[in-house]
């Protein structure tokens, strides 16, 4: 069986103030009256057999609703407490037999040319069926620090580097072996789990124990909160000696920071002054003296002024929020 697993228990911090605890991004209907979650599920259904949400308590029932009309078996794995990407695709392939072919799709990722992505989705199958973990790469171009780095020939992953310094970054790009890493993986359940037993003993225990005491596909909140919080990239993709890549050839967008949203408004025609400043969420007239590539982000309850480089670092006042999460 072929499985689309949609991770969506993240918040969005890096969005905020338009993405919030209640209202995570991935949620929000602002392309033509569909959320991205929607979206991603669309996209995948005609590949695969089943879906799967994994995501927070707080939102499965709102990510039901939204799949009500999907005419294909659904399965909701709920977490009370998030941790992270490695914990929760481990809790996907828990779900289902070893054998099943697993893609996995971030919820917050705007993709276009169908064609050419269910193509890139078949190619990915494939090779998970021979039990390689398989990724899928885009052209990169620019040093974009949020994302994770494949050193690629051909088909064959010579190394992954996830979020490296602009340095760093840079240097790839220079090369000219590196693709950006999606964020999107394909392989058989089995295979994951072997892998993240080798490389991350801790979090294959302890995401089994939280497993094994779930009730109704809720996991146990106590074993969840010993699992290390730590991403899929990091945990295994940096390690693992058996992934390959696809390529991406489709248009792939990210809209995870406000620099990648702002790219993609760009694209659309939405308006940026001489300058490079843009305003996000709000129709008043709004002017920029002396700033440069910034960014106005207005919502009722909460105005954000960032530069666009510093995209980031949204992450650091979110945390510091309380009142306004
Ligand atoms: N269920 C669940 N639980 N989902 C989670 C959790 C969790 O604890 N944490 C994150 N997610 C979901 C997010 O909602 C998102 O859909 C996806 O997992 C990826 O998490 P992000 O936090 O957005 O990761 P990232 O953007 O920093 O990095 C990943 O994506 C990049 C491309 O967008 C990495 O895979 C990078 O290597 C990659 O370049
Ligand atoms: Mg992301």
């Amino acid at each position: 069986k072929i499985y689309n697993v949609i991770l969506s228990g993240g918040v969005g911090s890096r969005l905020w103030p338009l993405s919030r605890k209640n209202h995570p991004k991935q949620f929000l209907k602002v392309f033509e009256g569909k959320s991205l979650f929607e979206l991603t599920a669309e996209r995948n259904k005609k590949v695969v057999d089943e879906l799967m949400v994994v995501g927070n308590s707080d939102h499965i029932e709102w990510s039901k609703d939204l799949l009500k009309d999907i005419d294909l078996p659904k399965t909701f794995v709920t977490e009370t407490i998030a941790r992270n990407t490695a914990a929760a695709i481990g809790f996907a392939a828990l779900a289902v037999q070893p054998d099943d072919v697993l893609i996995i799709t971030p919820s917050d990722h705007l993709i276009q040319n169908q064609e050419a992505y269910e193509k890139s989705l078949l190619e990915a199958v494939e090779l998970a069926k021979k039990d390689y973990v398989v990724t899928f790469g885009v052209i990169p171009t620019k040093p974009e620090t949020g994302y994770g780095y494949i050193e690629y020939e051909g088909k064959d992953v010579l190394s992954f580097r996830e979020k490296p310094n602009t340095e760093t970054a840079q240097e790839f790009l220079d090369r000219g072996t590196f693709l950006w890493n999606s964020g999107m993986f394909c392989f058989k359940a089995g295979v994951l789990l072997d892998e993240l037993k080798k490389y991350q003993p801790e979090v294959f225990e302890k995401s089994l124990e939280a497993w094994q005491k779930s009730e109704n596909n809720l996991l146990d909140e106590e074993s969840c909160r010993q699992i290390p919080s730590i991403s899929i990239d990091y945990a295994v993709m940096e390690r693992s000696k058996q992934i390959k890549v696809v390529p991406a050839n489709f248009r792939w967008n990210d809209l995870g920071s406000f620099e990648s949203l702002y790219d993609y408004l760009r694209t659309t025609g939405h308006p940026v002054d001489e300058n490079g400043n843009m305003v996000i969420g709000t129709e008043i007239f709004t002017a920029f003296v002396g700033m440069k590539d910034c960014i106005f982000v207005h919502t009722t309850d909460a105005i954000l002024v960032l530069q666009k480089e510093k995209s980031q670092d949204v992450k650091k006042i979110y945390s510091q929020l309380e009142k306004y999460q």
